[in-house]
């Protein structure tokens, strides 16, 4: 045990700070957008050259390379024995449209950062450790977001989702047979074996570590989230000739219903988070009333009792909004409140502590794929600080110590994981 310990410490120290901040620098460069932001969305062309450019990093290793059948992609560096079941770590590639450098990416390189530190450390771990970049956790070209992990965990099906359409009609089967095209060899197979336990690093996208001044998150849990979508239909009319008490206007219609839920959701604590991110019209001309207005609703909360409670009073909220309209509410993903598994919060932990670096316990309020590898598997992560808190913005930053010590205190605790 004590071995295995100073082993994880020893190796952590190959973290190589200059390579890891150059890293990120090279992917920001993949859809770099003004202000230092990303614009990477899922299985676009930015996407597949972000794949093609970690795949140039893990080939120059001859780590071995695999992708399933919704474009998640595996980088293993095998164990002494390689049957058994791998330790995984990594996050996302894909950014908002208006993203920042680090959400999502700094999980996908610090794992393979650690690979790197362990293969220079001289440092072999009994389990394969596996590298996987989800596809599609943000959901803003194809909603919902997760849906790579969706699929990997059995959560939910692909072919729930190879009909969704992008803004621009096209359907992410269609996208993902060109992602899958561009990189040839790789998804000609997949690993196959069950995952002995996931953990994955990640910018905090909240302001209390840098508050508290703690360099390590140790995320105790992730809060539960609704999406919906909702469909106002009406009724297309000319703007000058039509009078204001015959039309069937979608616009106003799904204003009303925005302010209804609204009201809703002021009844509550503010615990809860209630957005609507994405508002859609049809035809979006000044001189025509609307015939379709479609909105977004991002809900979440700790507590399950609240997120159904609040989330079944949604359809009904907007029935009784509407006038002269037809609305569909469709729920398009849902997902419980979870708990890591208390062994799993404290490996991070530990690990943390085993590295001199100071640490806090928290909960995530940005969804992950972790959310859903804690079904199949014991599951932890490993926050650090961003500045001010800011993310799903371009003035996204992070400080490369705090990235370093992050990959740190992953490879440690995974060595330990992969020991076991
Ligand atoms: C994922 O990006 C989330 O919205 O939490
Ligand atoms: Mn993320
Ligand atoms: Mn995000
Ligand atoms: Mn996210």
């Amino acid at each position: 045990q004590s071995t295995k310990c100073s082993d994880s410490v020893r190796a952590s120290r190959f973290v190589d700070k200059n390579r890891l901040w150059n890293r990120h620098m090279e992917m920001a460069a993949i859809g770099a957008i003004p202000g230092n932001g990303v614009n990477r969305q899922a299985l676009s062309l930015e996407d597949i050259a972000a794949r093609k450019l970690l795949i140039s990093w893990a080939a120059a290793r001859h780590y071995e390379i695999a992708m399933d059948g919704i474009g998640n992609l595996f980088v293993r560096r095998t164990g002494n024995e390689p049957e058994l079941a791998p330790v995984m770590t990594g996050s996302h590639m894909d950014s908002q449209p208006m993203g920042g450098r680090f959400d999502g990416i700094y999980g996908v390189l610090a794992g393979l950062e650690i690979m790197e530190a362990l293969d220079e450390a001289g440092v072999q771990t009994r389990r394969p450790i596996d590298l996987v970049a989800w596809t599609n956790e943000e959901g803003s070209r194809f909603a919902p977001g997760a849906m790579g992990s969706m699929v990997f965990t059995g959560s939910r099906p692909l072919d729930d989702f190879l009909g969704v359409k992008d803004q621009n009609g096209i359907t992410l089967s269609d996208a993902l047979a060109d992602t899958i095209a561009a990189i040839p060899n790789c998804a000609s197979h997949e690993f196959a074996t069950p995952v002995a336990a996931y953990v994955e690093a990640h910018i905090e996208q909240g302001p209390l570590l840098e508050q508290s001044g703690s360099t390590i998150g140790v995320v105790t849990g992730i809060q539960g989230f609704r999406w919906f979508n909702v469909e106002v239909t009406g009724e297309a009319a000319h703007a000058g000739t039509t009078p204001i008490s015959l039309r069937r206007d979608a616009l106003q219609t799904a204003v009303a219903c925005i302010s209804a839920l609204n009201a809703l959701i002021r009844e509550e604590t503010d615990t809860l988070r209630f957005t609507i991110g994405r508002l859609d019209v049809t035809p979006n001309t000044p001189n025509t009333v609307p015939c379709r207005a479609a909105f977004s609703i991002d809900l979440r909360h700790p507590d399950q009792v609240v997120l159904e409670r609040v989330g079944d009073l949604v359809e009904a909220t907007c029935r009784t909004a509407c006038i002269r309209c037809a609305v569909k509410v469709t729920e398009i993903a849902t997902r419980s409140p979870c708990v890591f598994n208390p062994s799993m919060v404290d490996s991070v932990e530990e690990a943390a502590a085993r590295l001199g670096l100071p640490s806090m316990r928290m909960p995530s309020g940005a969804f992950h794929d972790a959310l859903f590898m804690h079904e199949i598997c014991p599951t932890g992560m490993v926050f650090v600080p961003c500045e001010k808190g800011i993310s799903h913005n371009p003035a996204e930053n992070a400080a490369p110590d705090d990235l370093v010590a992050g990959a740190r205190v992953l490879l440690a605790t995974l060595v330990e994981l992969a020991n076991a």
